[in-house]
């Protein structure tokens, strides 16, 4: 037990992505502890958000292949409920039977959930995931322990210490991916601070017409809505950073109120790959997605954009053959991560929609008629009748950020 517990530490430590981090502990604590059922709570702010659950029986009522659909919802963090109140208290809890708690005690089993997905729960283990620094970052749950027979026990004196070692690891990776994605937020913050006339809100409406053109064509593609969610907060932040590399071009050429000359504009090309370089090693989803988007936003259906398929240390071609088919040197229609094809569509239409110091913005008629002209040039068909089927949702965002509402309060 102690060198599979001692093994498993290291191999959870290899995983860098939070949401496949966060499925193996929970697996892996139902594996140790007999478990039927189990769920990770994250904490934001007050509140405790239902994030990963997994339960067996459940799975076994489905047909081959297919996941359980939970509802995502949240409970506040206070002593009415079973995991609020571990949140609260930093105290854990093992509970024999949740139908049978003492009218006493302040929380409540929630029965509706049992209702609602037609289970029964008995047992419970509630634990606190507690970091030093961070203090309680959410609850790991797991539902009904099981002898060899299948019959639902108790969770025994064990069974607590086992999973304190699960939530001890669950913690540090929750707080290792809040790390990374603040530190995010503050590269998107210092790219502003350096462009602050172009970047601010060019950065938020590129991210905001991404993400509406990414869901409606993830649809259309059959993406599991779960992954869709997930994709939507990875791929906001990686849109926000598209221009990221032009911290490194200098304010002669970035603010220069004319024309570039095509010196100029090859220096300028430079964004994309210095841009993509500032998110190795690719360890997170963030950091790939970022990376990718930053390398990507100028390539063009077509294959004349640019910079094509470089060594992102140098910006000097790749020798080898870096496509799917084989070829090597220039990017075009699907070799180009669909993430990239994306924002370049969002990031153009928000170019020629605001004016620029080297430029007027254009007038709406004209803006459509150049996107819709280039539809298979420079952008991806399919994206460009996505934009138009979604315009009228694009052009809210748009009006949102020329008249921003009064915040509340
Ligand atoms: P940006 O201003 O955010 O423009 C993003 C992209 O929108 C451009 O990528 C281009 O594809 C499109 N775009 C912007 N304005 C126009 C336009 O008037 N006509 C057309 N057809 N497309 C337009 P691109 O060309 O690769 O430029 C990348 C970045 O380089 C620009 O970002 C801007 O920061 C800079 N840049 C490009 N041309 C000039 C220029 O003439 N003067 C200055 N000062 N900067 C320029
Ligand atoms: C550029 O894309 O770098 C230029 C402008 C832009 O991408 O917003
Ligand atoms: C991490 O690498 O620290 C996790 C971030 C993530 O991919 O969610
Ligand atoms: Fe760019
Ligand atoms: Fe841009």
């Amino acid at each position: 037990m102690l060198k599979s517990l001692l093994s498993l530490g290291v191999e959870l430590n290899q995983i860098h992505d939070l949401d496949i981090l966060m499925e193996r502990i929970l697996e892996r604590a139902r594996h140790f502890s007999g478990a039927d059922a189990g769920s990770v709570y994250i904490r934001e702010g007050d509140r405790l958000k239902f994030s990963y659950t997994q339960n067996r029986t459940l799975e076994r009522r489905l047909a081959p292949g297919r996941k359980l659909v939970y509802t995502t919802y949240s409970i506040p963090v206070d002593k009415t409920s079973i995991a609020g109140y571990v949140a609260e208290s930093g105290e854990f809890l093992n509970i024999e039977n949740v139908y049978d708690l003492s009218d006493n005690l302040s929380y409540r089993f929630n029965k509706e959930m049992d209702t609602l997905a037609d289970y029964r729960t008995a047992s419970m283990l509630t634990l606190p995931l507690v970091t030093p620094t961070s203090g309680t970052m959410g609850v790991l749950q797991v539902i009904n322990a099981q002898d060899d027979k299948g019959r639902t026990i108790p969770f025994s004196t064990e069974d607590e210490e086992v999973m304190f070692h699960f939530a001890a690891l669950a913690a540090v990776a929750l707080e290792r991916a809040q790390i990374t994605r603040s530190a995010i937020l503050r590269l998107v913050e210092a790219s502003a601070l350096r462009d602050p006339l172009e970047t601010g809100a060019h950065v938020n409406r590129v991210a905001e017409y991404s993400i509406t053109l990414y869901e409606n064509w993830a649809r259309c593609h059959s993406v599991p809505e779960e992954e869709i969610t997930i994709n939507r907060d990875v791929f906001r932040m990686a849109a926000m950073l598209h221009d990221v590399g032009k911290i490194a071009i200098p304010d002669r050429i970035l603010k220069k109120p004319g024309k570039l000359d095509s010196e100029e504009f090859e220096r300028m090309k430079e964004h994309t790959f210095i841009g993509a370089r500032l998110f190795q090693p690719f360890e997170s989803a963030y950091n790939r997605a970022a990376a990718e988007v930053a390398l990507c936003h100028h390539e063009r259906w077509d294959g004349k954009g640019y910079p094509g398929c470089v060594e992102i240390m140098t910006g000097a071609p790749c020798k080898g053959a870096c496509q799917a088919d084989g070829s090597s040197g220039t990017k075009a229609g699907e070799s180009i991560p669909v993430f990239g094809r994306i924002v370049a569509l969002a990031d153009v239409f928000d170019a020629l929609s605001s004016k620029r110091a080297y430029k007027e913005s254009w007038k709406e008629k004209d803006v459509l008629a150049y996107i819709r002209n280039e539809k298979g040039g420079q952008f991806d068909p399919e994206l460009v009748d996505i934009f138009f089927d979604v315009y009228d949702e694009l052009k809210r965002i748009q009006d949102f950020y020329a008249h921003p509402e009064p915040s509340a309060g």
